[in-house]
């Protein structure tokens, strides 16, 4: 399904699909699993639109982080068959979202930096000094993690101790994790830092491969799971008392808050102008990530997809 220019989900003759927000998602025989990544948005954990080239960009730019990852954690990946799609290593999702910050920031209610502003000092188990800048940096980049929730739910915060206490994951493992997320952050600051970007904070997801290993899965550093600002205008901004110019699906949350929806009931009609410039944002952060220009692959998507995943598919 889709215009031909962009691809809202994917019909394959394949049993056994799941749908998730932005992927839609096959099994594939000898623990493997097809994703192929859809130009859905998400925001307030809802679909609410459908942006040019954003599928192909998060698809590309996730294998591009998998490998510039690699020394620090096992990723999921096995096989690139088509620049929308992955083969990749069917894993049990381990239950807990583990997004890093680095800044205080966030615009909903329930986000760090509203929840600051109004006083609050202890989130997720930290303790927050006084006086620390709206957008600017923690001393320390702090691990929130949240529970991943059911489809249509809302993820729920959790603290560190808590994931251990609730028996989400087991306290040696969550140790390991925690020390990889904060690699991980580590490495994806100083890269997009190289490319004109602060990494605000991002969410990572992790498997137990069949035999037990811990991977990197879903997706990695990409303006979905990530917050990336443009380093050249953020102090005059934040001096001038404006949000950081943002490169990610910011402009489409920040306009649905402006028309009054924070996530329920049917998201209202956004002006075009909205999605053309996060489509623009999506590319111009793949480019200056990776340092390779965006080539859009060939239309009609849908068509191209199932001739190049074919192969992939049993028999
Ligand atoms: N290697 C993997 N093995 C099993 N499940 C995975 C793997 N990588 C990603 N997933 C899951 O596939 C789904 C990806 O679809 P997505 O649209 O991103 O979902 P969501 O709506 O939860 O964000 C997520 O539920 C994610 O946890
Ligand atoms: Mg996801």
């Amino acid at each position: 399904m889709g215009t031909g220019a962009t691809i809202t989900a994917v019909e394959l003759d394949l049993p056994g699909r799941t749908m998730g927000k932005v992927r839609d998602a096959w099994p594939l025989p000898g623990n493997r699993r097809l994703l192929i990544t859809t130009d859905r948005l998400s925001a307030f954990d809802r679909v609410v639109g459908v942006v040019e080239h954003k599928g192909q960009v998060l698809n590309q730019l996730s294998v591009w982080w998998f490998e510039a990852t690699a020394d620090i954690v096992a990723n999921h990946l096995v096989n690139v068959p088509d620049s929308n799609a992955v083969v990749v290593v069917d894993a049990r999702p381990l239950p807990v979202e583990v997004v890093v910050r680095g800044r205080l920031t966030g615009s909903t209610s329930t986000s760090l930096l509203p929840r600051y502003l109004n006083g609050e000092r202890t989130m997720y188990g930290y303790r927050l000094p006084d006086g620390l800048e709206p957008h600017g940096p923690f001393d320390e980049p702090l691990i929130t993690p949240t529970t991943k929730a059911e489809k249509g739910g809302h993820d729920q915060p959790v603290s560190c101790d808590e994931v251990v206490a609730r028996g989400l994951v087991e306290a040696g493992l969550w140790a390991d994790i925690q020390k990889v997320a904060l690699a991980l952050y580590a490495r994806g600051v100083e890269v997009a830092a190289d490319a004109g970007f602060v990494l605000a904070d991002t969410k990572y997801e992790f498997g137990l491969s069949p035999d037990g290993e811990l991977l990197l899965i879903d997706e990695v550093h990409t303006p979905d799971s990530s917050r990336f600002w443009e380093t050249s205008t953020l102090d005059d901004r934040l001096a001038a008392g404006l949000t950081p110019e943002s490169f990610d699906k910011e402009p489409v949350r920040l306009a649905l808050r402006a028309a009054g929806y924070v996530g329920d009931g049917e998201p209202p009609e956004l002006g075009a102008e909205v999605w053309v410039e996060t489509s623009r944002r999506y590319v111009h952060l793949y480019e200056a990530i990776t340092g390779r220009r965006f080539v859009p692959g060939e239309r009609p998507i849908e068509e191209r997809i199932r001739g190049n995943v074919a192969s992939f598919l049993p028999a």
